[in-house]
């Protein structure tokens, strides 16, 4: 287990779409170790794959309610809203509101491969939008309504 370096938002790797992953090998469960090591170091609650500097579909996030891997997740079901702060490893010391979906349903594979749905709501909501949104070369910066000072 590593700590990964975090890029931030000057690297273009983190406006990539990732590719699906299709390999359940010890390397992804080796990058999914340093994943959650790397966020817990910076006291994040969720971190994506191209964070890292690696172009694939995977997401770790643990807001507390205890730690959940997420490989080629897909929101499924989204219902109610919630606005709240909202921040990113890598977009360090900017703290903007963003409204999101209060309860969504995800649909994703474990590091083994196996398909489940998990239903967060509140700050779980919020971490699966914002880290599966990394995926697709998004970040939070454009959902920002008003920056916290
Ligand atoms: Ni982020």
């Amino acid at each position: 287990m590593a700590i990964r370096e975090v890029r931030t938002k000057e690297d273009e790797i983190l406006y990539k779409s990732c590719k699906e992953v299709i390999k359940f090998d010890e390397k992804l469960h080796i990058l999914l170790d340093d994943m959650y090591d790397t966020m817990s170091s910076h006291d994040g609650v969720g971190l994506a794959a191209p964070q890292v500097g690696i172009l694939k579909r995977a997401v770790v996030i643990d807001v507390g309610e205890g730690k959940l891997e997420l490989i080629n997740p897909e929101i499924i079901e989204q219902s109610g809203e919630q606005t709240g702060n909202e921040g990113c490893l890598s977009v360090p010391g900017i703290w903007g509101e963003v409204t999101r979906p209060n309860v969504v349903t995800v649909k994703a594979q474990d590091r083994n491969g196996k398909w489940f749905k998990i239903t967060g709501e509140g700050l779980l909501a919020r971490a699966i939008c914002h880290e599966t949104e990394h995926l697709d070369g998004k970040l939070f910066l454009d959902r920002v309504t008003k920056f916290v000072e």
